[in-house]
């Protein structure tokens, strides 16, 4: 006789009393992921699924407890996953009332699951409830996660829900691109996983370094003064975990490795990194970087950006990917985004857009302090995870 299937099970009556809250075993994190592979896998199957998170759980930002894996289970049943997530520590920074720069530790929670037998039962809210006290108990500063159930859920467990603007480009079949190779005279060059993770060790510093300036001008910029500034860092960790990730999806899904992660101008003044999404058909931009030298003239600023999207654009069409998907356009992405739709258009449409069914951003401030005023800089799509 096979094992009965979990979701097929009565609901069981279970209360706070029942469960127990604690860090996975090995073997409870494979269960939870067996589970929630029910919502996550596809177009991967679970065993498939299952890999990709192992492999996920061996980067530099997962291991050696970089990710912790809670889940809550039966007092008397530990192999029995009622609800599940994951913590993984980040690297962010603060600035407080135009202050100084602080570098703190901050978390981002993912993959919040209940067992479908178990819903409805307040075990998600329990299991979150101590997760927040895990985490402050350890100083982490602030949290984030990324809501796939609208903005009301997680508000009610003091999380504040931010805004989640985004442009999506999309490429009809009949779109055509002008060459893109080094030295071709179009300026852009693709960067490997290697050289990726130098410059985020140059964008780190640089982010570090113009941080506490760029507080104070967004500060400048706006009437209702901002107490709080934060960003998460975009580490050469973080990134190369959206690498594992995408190379084992596009690796089992299509048997292809993924050799452009990204692309920078020749003259190196500006890059731009990248995820192939199969499972939205996107490819998503992780960040675009531009340097301060550059940045002083801000028709040569548009000029790389442009050339950057370009890169994208040849490298979604490369991999048939219909969307180029892009959170927190600036000034100048808006502004190329609308000259790409009249010089590419009927071939090229573009869609400026807030989410509000998926990867809605929210915050949570250690020991749930308010979090009126802080304001999310560069919220870009690296630090989803
Ligand atoms: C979302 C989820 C974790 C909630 O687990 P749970 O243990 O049933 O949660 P709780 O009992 O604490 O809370 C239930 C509440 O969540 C709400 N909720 C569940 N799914 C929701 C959804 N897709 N959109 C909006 N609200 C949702 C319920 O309506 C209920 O609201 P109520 O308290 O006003 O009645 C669970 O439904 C699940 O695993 N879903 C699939 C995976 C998923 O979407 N995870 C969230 C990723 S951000």
């Amino acid at each position: 006789m096979s094992a009965p299937d979990p979701q097929n099970q009565p609901t069981k009556p279970i209360t706070k009393a029942d469960v127990v809250f604690t860090i996975a075993t090995p073997r409870q994190r494979i269960l939870s992921w067996e589970l929630n592979g029910a919502s996550w896998a596809p177009p991967m199957t679970i065993a498939q699924y299952v890999g990709r998170e192992t492999a996920l759980s061996e980067t530099a930002l997962s291991a050696d407890g970089g990710t912790t894996y809670y889940v809550l289970h039966p007092k008397d049943d530990p192999e029995t996953i009622v609800s599940a997530c994951e913590v993984t520590a980040k690297r962010a920074l603060v600035v407080r009332d135009a202050g100084d720069v602080e570098e703190v530790t901050a978390y981002a929670i993912a993959s919040v699951f209940t067992n479908p037998v178990f819903r409805e039962l307040g075990m998600a809210s329990f299991m979150l409830r101590q997760v927040q006290q895990a985490v402050d108990g350890k100083g982490a500063e602030f949290g984030a996660l990324y809501s796939d159930i609208g903005r009301e859920y997680y508000t009610r467990l003091g999380w504040k829900d931010f805004r989640s603007p985004q442009v999506l480009l999309a490429l009809a079949d009949g779109l055509v691109l002008p060459k893109l190779s080094a030295g071709g005279g179009d300026g852009v060059k693709f960067l490997t996983a290697d050289e990726v993770a130098s410059l985020c060790v140059e964008d780190t510093a640089l982010v570090q370094k113009r941080f506490a300036t760029a507080a104070v001008s967004s500060n400048s910029n706006n009437d209702n003064a901002r107490s709080k500034h934060i960003t998460f860092l975009p580490t050469q960790e973080q990134m190369a975990w959206h690498f594992t990730r995408d190379a084992y999806v596009c690796k089992t899904l299509l048997g292809r490795e993924v050799i452009n992660r990204g692309a920078k101008t020749e003259d190196g003044s500006a890059w731009i990194y990248w995820d192939h999404d199969l499972r939205e058909k996107k490819l998503k931009v992780l960040r675009i970087v531009t340097r301060e030298e550059l940045e002083a003239d801000k028709e040569k600023t548009k000029a790389a950006i442009k050339k950057l999207l370009f890169a994208a654009l040849s490298e979604a069409k490369d991999w048939g990917l219909p969307k180029v998907l892009l959170w927190e356009p600036n000034a100048d992405v808006v502004d190329i985004a609308t000259e790409f739709w009249s010089e590419l258009g009927p071939n090229l449409s573009v869609t400026f857009e807030e989410r509000e069914d998926g990867s809605i951003p929210s915050l949570r401030w250690k020991g749930g302090e308010s979090l009126e005023g802080v304001v999310w800089e560069m919220n870009d799509y690296y630090a989803w995870c």
